[in-house]
């Protein structure tokens, strides 16, 4: 599914967030990604997401080499396969929850009412169906990352990138939503970024840890 050879990333100011990272990733379940702050997490999974590209080596998503794509190909790539989570939501405040669910709908183009019925589908599924026409606003932090997952599900993506999703959740709003991931992670891939060492041993199937850019550990875990 998602294939990174020998990727470098370094930034303007000289920064080498990635060192020469090799990786690939093609069965279903949790993948999390540990390691201190400023070891490259976020780079990596925004190489996996071709958000950014690579200063040297190759990302393949689907079998497809990214570099070679055009910004058009990109955009629909990240649109129709890639389902993104962050930390801070990302979310849109003034629109309905429902609303914030068909974006990505809207942008490839589908129909109102396809639209409307598969957002709400997925808002049923993640309990929170009575809230679709309020404002996003008014929802608890759990709640606005289910509408979050939601939305990255709403092309029903094979592949969802979540950079802290729990970190502005407390405990028990944390386990929600891991438990939701895991279970959409039963037919897709799901990378999850978290400084819980903890949530990792608990959710993930495979966890690879950074550090100062390299990969220096990687292996599979027997969730609980
Ligand atoms: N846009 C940028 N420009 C320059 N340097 C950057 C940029 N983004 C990240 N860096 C640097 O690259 C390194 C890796 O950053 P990254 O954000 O990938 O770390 P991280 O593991 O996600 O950290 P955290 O756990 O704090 O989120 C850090 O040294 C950071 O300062
Ligand atoms: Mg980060």
């Amino acid at each position: 599914m998602i294939s990174l050879q020998n990727v470098c990333k370094e930034y303007p100011n000289g920064v080498k967030a990635l060192n020469d990272v090799s990786l690939n990733i093609d069965t279903f379940g949790i993948v999390a990604i540990v390691g201190k702050s400023g070891s490259g997490k976020s780079t990596l999974l925004n190489m996996l997401g071709a958000l950014d590209k690579p200063t040297s080596g190759k990302v393949f998503i689907d079998g497809e080499d990214v570099s070679a794509m055009s910004d058009k190909q990109l955009s629909k790539l990240r649109n129709e396969r890639v389902g993104f989570v962050f930390q801070s939501f990302y979310l849109e405040p003034t629109l309905s929850v429902e609303d914030n669910v068909c974006v990505p709908l809207m942008i490839k183009g589908a129909p109102k009412k396809e639209r409307e019925e598969r957002a709400l589908k997925l808002l049923e599924a993640f309990k929170i169906g009575g809230k679709s026409l309020s404002r996003v606003s008014q929802l608890s932090g759990g709640e606005k990352q289910r509408v979050a997952i939601a939305r990255a599900l709403a092309n029903d993506a094979k592949i969802i990138l979540c950079d802290e999703p729990t970190g502005n959740l407390d405990s028990e709003n944390s386990q929600i939503v891991l438990h939701y991931l895991k279970h959409i992670s039963a037919d897709r891939t799901v990378i999850l970024i978290t400084h819980n060492e903890d949530d990792a041993k608990k959710y993930a199937g495979r966890i690879i840890r950074l550090s100062d850019g390299k990969i220096v550990e990687d292996y599979e875990n027997d969730p609980d």
